[in-house]
């Protein structure tokens, strides 16, 4: 799958984001091994702290369904659907990406028009802690 076909659909996943207390919508497209994309957006809530990210929607989305592996995710984010500035995901975003994933995992990262950045795990999260360190 081509990058901008990845990140078409996040955007497109960013239109079921239930943000009625932010406004901030965001939306992801994960790419695994199989060839599947899992879409996700971010779910918020009254309580504020049980707000789902659209980053980890989809990798739990998929871990649900059995995948394990994951080539690349693409991610876009802004108000009502503006996607006006290069979002980049949270740090516990990057740490649930770290436990499945290498530091070559790619994220693209979007916005309105064709332009996107392509970067690494390794480049978004140096030094990570993962269940490597665990052995
Ligand atoms: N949000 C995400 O969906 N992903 C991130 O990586 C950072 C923030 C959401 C959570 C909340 O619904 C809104 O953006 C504003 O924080």
């Amino acid at each position: 799958m081509k990058d901008t076909e990845l990140i078409s659909l996040a955007k497109k996943a960013a239109e079921n984001a239930y943000v009625p207390y932010s406004g901030y919508t965001v939306g992801a497209a994960l790419l695994a091994e199989s060839g599947r994309v899992y879409l996700g957006c971010n779910v918020e809530n009254a309580a504020y702290g049980p707000t789902n990210c659209a980053e980890r929607t989809a990798f739990f989305k998929a871990v649900s369904e059995g995948e394990r592996a994951f080539t690349a995710i693409a991610v876009v984010g802004g108000k009502a659907l503006d996607f006006a500035d290069y979002f980049t995901p949270c740090g516990v975003c990057r740490q649930v990406m770290a436990e499945f994933c290498d530091e070559k995992f790619r994220v693209l990262i979007g916005k309105n028009g064709e332009e996107y950045l392509s970067l690494t795990l390794g480049e978004i999260l140096p030094y990570s802690f993962s269940s490597e360190k665990l052995k």
